[in-house]
């Protein structure tokens, strides 16, 4: 039994936005299209996200462009996640 759900479910970022204090940031390794990066953004307020594709990478420089509120990171996670930790006082979420 149980329910797969492609992406991180609306359910789970509207309760986290409530449980974590403000500012929060959002980290997401492997950014793909972008379309979670931005959904993480628009949740939090921010989102910084980390992809291995040196093409897809690109493609999510040019989208978020003029969106302040996302951070695209291009590497490995292995080696890019320590560059994407929060500051110890700010709240984060990790996807
Ligand atoms: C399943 S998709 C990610 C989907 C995205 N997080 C979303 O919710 O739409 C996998 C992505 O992770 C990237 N990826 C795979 N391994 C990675 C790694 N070690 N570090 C960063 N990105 C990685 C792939 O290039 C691909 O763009």
């Amino acid at each position: 039994m149980g329910f797969f759900w492609e992406g991180l479910p609306p359910f789970l970022l509207s309760w986290s936005a409530t449980q974590l204090a403000a500012p929060v940031i959002a980290v997401e390794t492997g950014t793909f299209s972008g379309d979670t990066a931005q959904l993480l953004a628009e949740s939090f307020g921010k989102c910084i996200t980390i992809e291995r594709s040196a093409q897809f990478a690109q493609a999510a420089r040019l989208r978020f462009i003029n969106e302040s509120r996302v951070t695209v990171l291009e590497g490995s996670s292995r080696d890019q996640l320590p560059m994407a930790i929060p500051p110890r006082d700010v709240s984060s979420f990790f996807g």
